[in-house]
């Protein structure tokens, strides 16, 4: 059972346009914005006690980014619950909703838009051409809307906070980035806006994720080699489970890279994983400190 936060009683601003927002943020004092495509999970709310703490005025933006999903994802099918959203949103004391249309956002063909480069080309970016570019070019646009003095992303997204922690550093963007930890539910899924999607099967056999990268964990102390072998193991049990997890990509690389970690890495990687469940794609990850 969540506990309500004090600001609970009153409820956010819900705005959708760039001038209400510039009324709802006057005097704001410090701002932090937390930026979600909605379907508010435990996981957001997390990511919402983390920008509480640290700010005066928190900003939760809702808005599902056309330019994030390629032509055979779901971005039709994305659940869109904004009033449920905005209910959480106030259980959590947060001030300000943002929830823009697509059109305020995108009121003409987008021609400028921020690249990745070659970091958001690999693992989810090679998955999912074009979809670092959707999310970086949405981020500039909200950090710009909002301009919060930090904004919260969740870790389990590793690859989405490593390229936006970089564009923020490369364009000189004047904003703290702040990765809060993945939450996990009691068997270990992962949350995810996603997971509705899947059947009671389907949640058990998307729980080899978390168990592949916990063995990976388990072998740190013996190498990266070791680290993906022992993930490799478990995964390649679950390619025999009903209904199979049918691996996308299993990668140890450098958190702020995102390149392959060498035979002799120490210190910190990520231990990434994406693979499809049914009609359901699922990403997961965990730190290894090796
Ligand atoms: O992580 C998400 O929900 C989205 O990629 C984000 C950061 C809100 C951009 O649309």
């Amino acid at each position: 059972m969540t506990e309500p936060a004090p600001h609970a009683s009153t409820g956010p601003l819900v705005v959708h346009t760039p001038d209400e927002l510039r009324r709802a943020l006057a005097d704001a004092g410090r701002v932090a914005l937390v930026p979600t495509m909605g379907a508010l999970h435990e996981g957001h709310r997390s990511l919402m006690r983390v920008a509480r703490e640290r700010a005066d005025t928190v900003v939760v933006s809702v808005f599902v980014n056309p330019l994030q999903f390629g032509p055979n994802e779901d971005f039709d099918r994305y659940p869109r619950t904004l009033d449920t959203d905005t209910a959480v949103c106030a259980q959590e004391g947060v001030d300000v909703v943002l929830a823009p249309s697509v059109n305020t956002m995108y009121p003409a063909e987008q021609t400028v838009t921020v690249h990745a480069g070659a970091m958001g080309e690999r693992l989810e970016g090679a998955s999912r051409p074009g979809f670092f570019t959707g999310v970086l070019t949405v981020v500039s646009k909200l950090l710009h809307l909002v301009g919060p003095d930090l904004a919260v992303f969740g870790r389990k997204d590793a690859q989405q906070l490593a390229v936006v922690r970089r564009m923020v550093a490369d364009l000189n963007m004047p904003v703290e980035i702040v990765g809060a930890p993945t939450l996990r539910d009691p068997d270990g899924l992962a949350t995810s806006s996603r997971n509705v999607y899947l059947s009671d099967a389907e949640r058990a056999s998307a729980l080899f994720l978390s168990r592949a990268l916990e063995a990976g964990r388990a072998a740190a102390s013996e190498g990266p080699g070791a680290v993906r072998a022992a993930a490799r193991a478990v995964l390649d049990g679950a390619a025999g489970a009903t209904p199979p997890v049918e691996l996308d990509y299993l990668a140890l690389v450098d958190p702020a890279t995102f390149a392959d970690a060498p035979a002799d890495h120490r210190g910190e990687a990520v231990l990434a994983v994406a693979a499809r469940v049914g009609a359901t794609r699922l990403i997961d990850n965990v730190s290894v400190d090796l």
